[in-house]
């Protein structure tokens, strides 16, 4: 199996192959996640809901996201690792810089951040310096309090053209990926063909270059599982298996089906 590089990357958009990313916080799934070929491995800031217990990703901080990525880099030479800057972490461009040296000291390959247009600046100046960022539009869970709630967004078209558009800013100022959380199907859809660099999507369609899922919501263990997120361990006799089984369903668009979409 090979080493994900951002270029392999580009190369499955282009082609028209879809990859798989799925999220990882300890050393022992993160050997799994290797071992069953998944392209992108991500240390979530939902570290705060899904090992920490807590009720949203605000808590988190700095140094948790340095210590998870540490230890998830132990387990995992050939994935593409991808780390949260966790909230208030990257409200200006300083702090940025700082906290997204600390993570990428501790292994992370790419950072990933939430927001639209208000961040292309620090994207230009992260990406300027030799760290990698993918952006994250849609339902971006570090705003709940903002939002409202974790809803669906970009259900009306003026706000899905402006989430294109600012994605498009975000792509423009130099990140290499973009998450899009939440959104209705179509929505996913026009972002992945409006943006040269891969769309990651959950909850956001069939159509996104690639999916991401919280292993714990893929495993079935979470509290609630969430609609856009399937049991692959319910028809698997192993976590390992289980992996393996999504990894191929998302390359096969077999995953995600209708009952995971919005509309
Ligand atoms: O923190 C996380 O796990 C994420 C994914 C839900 C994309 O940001």
């Amino acid at each position: 199996m090979k080493t994900t590089t951002i270029s392999n990357l580009n190369a499955m958009k282009a082609a028209g192959d879809k990859f798989a990313v799925i999220t990882a916080y300890d050393y022992t799934f993160s050997r799994m996640i290797e071992t069953a070929g998944i392209e992108v491995t991500l240390v979530g800031d939902s570290l705060g809901n899904v090992i920490q217990g807590r009720d949203s990703t605000i808590p988190v901080t700095v140094d948790e996201m340095a210590y998870h990525t540490e230890i998830v880099k132990r387990g995992n030479s050939r994935t593409l690792l991808m780390t949260d800057m966790p909230f208030m972490s990257y409200a200006n461009e300083n702090q940025a810089m700082e906290n997204a040296a600390i993570l990428m000291q501790a292994g992370a390959q790419m950072v990933k951040l939430e927001g639209g247009e208000w961040l292309a600046e620090t994207v230009y100046m992260l990406t300027e310096r030799g760290i990698p960022v993918c952006g994250h539009v849609g339902l971006t869970p570090q705003s709940v309090h903002k939002l409202g709630g974790y809803k669906v967004q970009g259900k009306e078209e003026e706000s899905a053209q402006q989430m294109i558009a600012e994605a498009q800013i975000l792509e423009e100022a130099g990140a290499d990926l973009i998450v899009v959380e939440c959104v209705p199907s179509s929505l996913g859809r026009e972002l992945s063909q409006a943006l040269h660099i891969p769309v990651i999507g959950i909850g956001a369609g069939p159509d996104t270059d690639a999916q991401v899922l919280v292993l714990q919501d893929m495993l079935g263990i979470s509290q609630r599982l969430p609609k856009f997120s399937k049991n692959f361990l319910d028809q698997n006799s192993s976590i390992q298996e289980a992996i393996i089984a999504y990894g191929n369903e998302v390359r096969s668009g077999a995953f995600p089906c209708a009952e995971h979409c919005f509309k």
